[in-house]
This record gives structure tokens, C-alpha cells and sequence, in this order.
């Protein structure tokens, strides 16, 4: 039996945009999809403006799914819950490079819980600030709005970035995953494959879709997937 090609884009649902009422639900609709992860903001209210979901909410999800779950945690001193993120089943901890003075050892600090480990970075911050981490990332996540809410629109200015993000990873011949996260949609999700990145967040494109979550993945991968072929749309 001949198997197709794995999909070079990977979409990320963010379960902050879901029908939290019916959360269950929701998730299984982005597993049909299939989502490649499920992707889960967690906010303080003070390295952001906005206060969201934690460790209780997390533990639900995590019974409700063996997808895989990375945990976007937009909180001062992420090093302080890494054990706890880590405890609770999340697989991936994605910690802003501009709350972490130590970083170097807070990565080290997440893999030694066994868990992978990723790097996320503001619009306004420059993409040099992990070129001496990147060996220690399994994933840089460049944010295309300022943190702290979804249903933002798009910052086109992030595009070089991901350009440069790309080649850096690509010449040194490393694995990391590139991801995009804030205001992803059919309109925007070619430009940034295009420009290098393999995981999508999407939150309001996939769950505040009137095709449901499911089709909306599918269609935010094909979209994607056009862009990086060049198919004008
Ligand atoms: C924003 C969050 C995003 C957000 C994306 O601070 O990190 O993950 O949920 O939402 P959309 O896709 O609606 O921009
Ligand atoms: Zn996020």
C-alpha cells in the first residue's frame, strides 16, 4: 500500500477561541481534522494584558486527547512553571524569549522534564535573540500580533522575519519547527508557508468558522500548502 505524503504544513489549533461550554467537543472536531496539536494560551495578566486558561483547564484537556498539546505559556517568570506545565501532560512549553534572562537554562530546564521546548518571540523583538539558543529549541514561534488576544488582525511586517528565521534554521541543518501564531486565515495563511513556516495557530480561522473546526483546518492546510506552490489565490 502506497502512502500519501505527510502535509508539510501543520496547523495548531488554539482551543482560547473554543466554545469552552463545550470544550470536548471542540477538540474532537480539530482532532478530525486533523490538527497536528493542540495549542494552549496561557496568560497572567501581567506580561500580557489579559489573564486566561491554566494547570485545571489543561488537566481536562489532557484527558480529553492524546494529541499532542503545547502550551504557550505568555507569563512573567515561565521558569517557575515549568514543572507544573510539565506535570499536567503538556508535551511541548513555548516560553517568550523576552521574560527569560536565563534562557539558555530554562530550555535545558524544560528537556529535563522530558518534555521538547520552544522559544516565542513578540513582533517587536528581533529574531537574533535566539540565535544562540536555537541548537536547544525543538520549535521558534514567531507571534504575527502582540500577545494577549486572539482575533487580532495579521502584522504583514513579520514576514522577513520568518525569511530569516528559516534560512538560519535551514543552514545550520537543524529540526526546529518554525511556527506562526495570530491572525492566521485563508487570506494569510499562504504568505506565511510561503515564507518558510510549517506550523499555523489558528484560533478565531478554525473555531469561530461557520464550517466547523474540522473543515476549517482542511482548508487553512490546502491554503497554505497553494501558497507555498506559488498557486496564486
Ligand atoms: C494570542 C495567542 C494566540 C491566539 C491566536 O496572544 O497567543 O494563540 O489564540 O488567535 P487568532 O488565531 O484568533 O489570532
Ligand atoms: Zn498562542
Amino acid at each position: 500500500m502506497t502512502r500519501s505524503k505527510p502535509p508539510s504544513i501543520r496547523i495548531a489549533p488554539s482551543i482560547l477561541a473554543s466554545d469552552f461550554l463545550h470544550l470536548a467537543e471542540e477538540i474532537q472536531a480539530a482532532e478530525a481534522g486533523p490538527a497536528d496539536r493542540l495549542h494552549f494560551d496561557v496568560m497572567d495578566g501581567r506580561f500580557v494584558p489579559n489573564i486566561s486558561i491554566g494547570i485545571p483547564v489543561l488537566k481536562s484537556v489532557r484527558s480529553a486527547t492524546d494529541m499532542m498539546i503545547e502550551a504557550h505559556l505568555m507569563i512573567v517568570e515561565p521558569e517557575r512553571y515549568v514543572p507544573v506545565f510539565a506535570e499536567t501532560g503538556a508535551d511541548l512549553l513555548i516560553v517568550h524569549a523576552e521574560v527569560s534572562p536565563h534562557l539558555y537554562r530554562t530550555l535545558q530546564q524544560i528537556h529535563d522534564h522530558g518534555k521538547r521546548a520552544g522559544v516565542a518571540i513578540n513582533p517587536s523583538t528581533p529574531w537574533i535573540v535566539v540565535q544562540e539558543v536555537l541548537e536547544l529549541t525543538d520549535l521558534i514561534l514567531i507571534m504575527t500580533v502582540n500577545p494577549g488576544f486572539g482575533g487580532q488582525t495579521f502584522i504583514e511586517a513579520m514576514l522577513p522575519k520568518i525569511r530569516v528565521l528559516r534560512e538560519e534554521i535551514d543552514c545550520h541543518g537543524l529540526d526546529t519547527d518554525l511556527e506562526v501564531d495570530g491572525g492566521i486565515t485563508l487570506q494569510t495563511a499562504p504568505a506565511v508557508a510561503a515564507a518558510g513556516a510549517q506550523v499555523l495557530v489558528a484560533g478565531t480561522s478554525v473555531f469561530g468558522s461557520p464550517d466547523g473546526p474540522t473543515e476549517a483546518i482542511r482548508e487553512l492546510q490546502r491554503a497554505a500548502e497553494l501558497g507555498i506552490a506559488g498557486v496564486p489565490q
